[in-house]
């Protein structure tokens, strides 16, 4: 079968319109030369050429074994240290060592060559007819966090393993090589690092110092729990795991939406344009305490206080921006000593804030900073800490890929929508060295990290068929 598209200058236009109305964050400057954009992580020029969208021959139309995947998604999910439906699998314990064997095992069935990093980064490669051009890959995860569900991550791993196969079956002959990755640790769960797999391969150096000295919950080392499922021995340093800017022309990622856009809508594919990246801050504001009886209102410098202060004012300072892409959540407020009859002396907050815009993010962080300082003087407090704890640049998808993406879904007669990504996720970190793109699908009601996340298998298969002939022409490019 012979998949041909031409394009209608509209809907390139509309193309346009959309793309310009995304601000044009990578051109921003910084005024702190710590804070790093996607230009300088990337170094490639942001505004790559488009190239017109190749047809694929295909001598046998894409199917998707629509029998397996399913079951493949069940077996994997007994993988877990949490009753069925629920799923807990955390980084390096027993259950991910044999959820890692059984995608290495599909991988091997499925004919690519198997190789694996130092932490653990699992890719299976199927080498095209150009081996020597830099690869076009996919991928996602497999790690769950406690008690979530079992479509997170996994569709976009078991789903290009079925990509894959669905190619083989219909006689497709890649020309670049195409390379799935399992990426380790993209949940915070254990370390408290998120995407800990995909920072290092886009050569996170920081990150790879810090992780000698990183331990879990338990006091347990990274070096330690990596070497107990087999990975980082006789080796310190993690910086074999950096791959050179230019070793992918392309990385596209499947994963269900985590909210609810596209089944509110009936919409089958999301092509996502723009991934949201956070920033997240501790505060700590400490104060002198005392007995809730006996120290008069006048007296007192609550540090209870100050921390319910700061977190209206951060709700006020992200509506301040004055676009719904900006959001921002104290999700951690503890008060100590935390009893009834106490004053609070110190009190504890954790603040996340997110924006596709990485300047309107970091003027609300400015502003927090601002009125930290200026509640602790009010409330003769004492502001004792305010620490950035990572402050990651957003991505914008590559343009070319965003327009293969789309053309694959038309020529499936698949409905599509342009949309951003909110939820962060590997590709963020794989677009410092790589153009990047990502395709969502519809998933039960949004639910995500919870074990009542669903998504169908007519949904699944629409994703993998997207993904397979998206993998196809950009390998042929
Ligand atoms: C954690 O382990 C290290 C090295 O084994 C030890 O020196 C340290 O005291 C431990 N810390 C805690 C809080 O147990
Ligand atoms: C705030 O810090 C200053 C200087 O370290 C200290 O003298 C003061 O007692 C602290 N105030 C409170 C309320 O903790
Ligand atoms: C898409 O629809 C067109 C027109 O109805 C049809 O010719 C084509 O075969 C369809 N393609 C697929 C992949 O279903
Ligand atoms: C599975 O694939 C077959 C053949 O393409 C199709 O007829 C059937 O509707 C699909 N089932 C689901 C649940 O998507
Ligand atoms: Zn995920």
């Amino acid at each position: 079968m012979s998949l041909r598209f031409s394009h209608s200058s509209f809907l390139l236009s509309l193309l346009f319109i959309f793309l310009s109305s995304i601000p044009a964050i990578l051109a921003l400057q910084n005024d702190d030369p710590t804070i790093k954009t996607m230009q300088d992580f990337s170094g490639y020029p942001v505004d790559e050429p488009t190239h017109s969208s190749i047809s694929v021959s295909l001598s046998v139309p894409l199917s998707i074994d629509n029998q397996t995947l399913p079951k493949q998604i069940d077996e994997l999910s007994t993988f877990s240290d949490a009753p069925d439906p629920a799923v807990t699998r955390v980084l390096y314990t027993d259950k991910d060592v044999l959820g890692r064997r059984y995608i290495k095992n599909l991988m091997g069935l499925a004919g690519l060559s198997v190789r694996e990093d130092a932490v653990g980064n699992i890719f299976g490669r199927w080498d095209g007819y150009e081996p020597d051009l830099p690869a076009v890959a996919t991928g996602s995860h497999i790690d769950a966090i406690p008690y979530s569900g079992k479509y997170d991550g996994v569709v976009g791993v078991l789903g290009a393993i079925e990509a894959i196969n669905a190619l083989r079956r219909s006689g497709f002959k890649p020309r670049r090589s195409l390379e799935i990755i399992s990426f380790t640790s993209e949940e915070p769960t254990r370390f408290g690092i998120g995407c800990l797999g995909s920072r290092l391969l886009a050569g996170d150096v920081t990150l790879a110092k810090a992780l000698k000295a990183t331990v879990d919950g338990q006091n347990i080392s990274f070096l330690d729990a990596a070497r107990s499922a087999g990975y980082a021995q006789d080796q310190d340093d993690l910086s074999s795991v950096f791959l050179k800017k230019g070793t992918y022309s392309a990385f596209v990622e499947l994963h269900i939406e985590q909210g609810p856009i596209l089944e509110e809508e009936g919409v089958a594919i999301g092509i996502v344009t723009a991934i949201a990246a956070p920033a997240s801050i501790k505060v700590d504001f400490e104060g002198s305490g005392g007995h809730a009886g006996a120290v008069l209102m006048p007296k007192r410098n609550d540090a209870g206080l100050a921390a319910a202060e700061l977190a209206l004012a951060v709700e006020r300072h992200i509506l301040e921006s004055g676009s719904l892409d900006t959001v921002g959540t104290v999700g951690i407020l503890e008060l100590h000593p935390g009893a009834i009859n106490s004053i609070p002396r110190k009190a504890h907050l954790e603040i996340d804030t997110r924006d596709i815009d990485e300047k309107r993010r970091n003027t609300v962080i400015e502003k927090i900073h601002q009125s930290a300082n200026t509640i602790a003087k009010n409330r003769r407090v004492n502001l004792s800490e305010f620490m950035i704890v990572n402050q990651d640049p957003p991505a914008l998808s590559g343009k070319s890929i965003i327009e293969a993406m789309e053309v694959a879904s038309k020529e499936l007669n698949l409905t599509h929508k342009l949309m951003i990504s909110r939820a962060y996720h590997d590709s963020l970190f794989m677009a410092r060295i790589s153009p990047m793109g990502m395709i969502f699908i519809p998933c039960y009601k949004g639910y995500s990290h919870k074990p009542e996340e669903y998504a169908s298998t007519e949904d699944i298969a629409n994703g993998v068929k997207v993904l397979a002939l998206t993998l196809a022409k950009l390998s042929l490019s």
